[in-house]
């Protein structure tokens, strides 16, 4: 954090988007601030947090308890730190505690920090990528026995409640994000939210779901046919595997966010279905579901080593249904270590 402040020519910062103030301080509560400068680094949280934050804080961490106002204790760090230019999280603070901060802390310069504490968070320590690992591969447990509880009749609503039951079973301590189990027409909606359709034989159903393991997020998304798929349903989930595997054998260290994409969205082209593949090609996990750098058209920047990111193309077809397949690994120098397991073949369910 001090070179950080140093490049930024900061006195100090302050944070409060809970993944930012986790990956900087340990503190996992989420509510309060956390003030970074050469010399103090503080959590200021209130009662219901103090004591676990005083557990989970990263060394020369303390925890300052806020039930003094939290605006009178930063005023005060700041003062005692003579900061005048203080970076703040301009993507995640609002308006309200923006003007709070400049005027109640008496502040002179606040410093836009972009998303420069989120890319912070890009390349996963090996304990990071240990708990990455973990949490997906209780996801590849909770596939496993979806398959078995997957038969015409069950709704998208208990096909979404088994998932998420199993993957607590097997040590989630909650979900990475709102599970998605998208049935026959509904499979076209790449985010379509789970009903109570019932699956019917001939169903394409895409079940895209994800756990949080330590904090860390897991995603892997599978599309599976219940009964017989016809030959329209082959071609479309062959088209979006072949998409997958070529894009997963071209990352190593290095490519551009871009050109992994158009790896996946080329083929998917070739084949006829390109304006059906709408959205972008993969993310970085972690913390958060959703994070930088990604895999899309509009990402020229270079994918580092020791990133995690998903990789995920997908044919949604209106009317008919969709294909997505989703796995998520890491960003080595040679290549991708894909910590998803589950079997990718199409699997028609009997
Ligand atoms: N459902 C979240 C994602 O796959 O990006
Ligand atoms: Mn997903
Ligand atoms: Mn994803």
């Amino acid at each position: 954090m001090e070179k950080f402040l140093k490049d930024k020519k900061l006195d100090a910062i302050i944070v409060s988007d809970p993944y930012n103030m986790r990956h900087i301080s340990g503190f996992r509560g989420g509510e309060g601030f956390v003030y970074v400068s050469a010399g103090r680094k503080v959590i200021i949280t209130d009662s219901r947090y103090t004591e676990a934050a005083g557990n989970e804080k990263k060394e020369g961490f303390e925890v300052v308890d806020s039930r003094r106002a939290e605006m009178d204790i930063l005023k005060e760090l700041a003062a005692s730190d003579e900061a005048v230019n203080v970076g703040f999280e301009d993507l995640f603070v609002t308006y309200a505690d923006y003007t709070a901060l400049k005027e109640k802390c008496g502040i002179e310069n606040m410093v836009p920090l972009g998303d420069s504490l989120n890319r912070r968070r890009s390349v996963k320590t090996p304990k990071e990528l240990d708990y990455l690992r973990k949490a997906e591969t209780i996801g590849d447990r909770a596939f496993e026995c979806v398959l078995e509880y997957l038969k015409p009749g069950v709704t998208e609503l208990e096909v979404a409640a088994y998932l998420e039951y199993t993957m607590k079973m097997n040590g989630a301590s909650g979900l990475g994000f709102d599970t998605i189990v998208a049935s026959g027409p509904n499979s076209s909606m790449p985010h379509a939210v789970p009903g109570n359709r019932k699956l019917q034989n001939g169903d394409f159903v895409t079940m895209d779901f994800g756990c949080n393991y330590e904090g860390y997020c897991s995603d892997m998304t599978r599309t599976v046919v219940i009964g017989r798929a016809d030959d329209k349903q082959k071609e479309i989930y062959g088209v979006v595997l072949e998409a997958q595997l070529a894009a997963i054998d071209a990352i190593k260290a290095g490519v551009t966010g871009c050109g992994i994409h158009n790896i996946a969205a080329d083929i998917i082209a070739k084949a006829g279905y390109g304006e059906y593949f709408g959205h972008g090609l993969g993310h970085s996990v972690g913390l958060f579901i959703h994070e930088v750098p990604m895999f899309s058209p509009r990402v020229n920047e270079e994918i580092p080593e020791g990133a995690v990111l998903t990789v995920e193309p997908g044919i949604y077809l209106p009317g008919f249904g969709g294909v997505r397949i989703e796995d998520m690994g890491a960003v080595t120098k040679d290549g991708y270590d894909n910590f998803t397991h589950s079997p990718k073949e199409l699997i028609e369910i009997f």
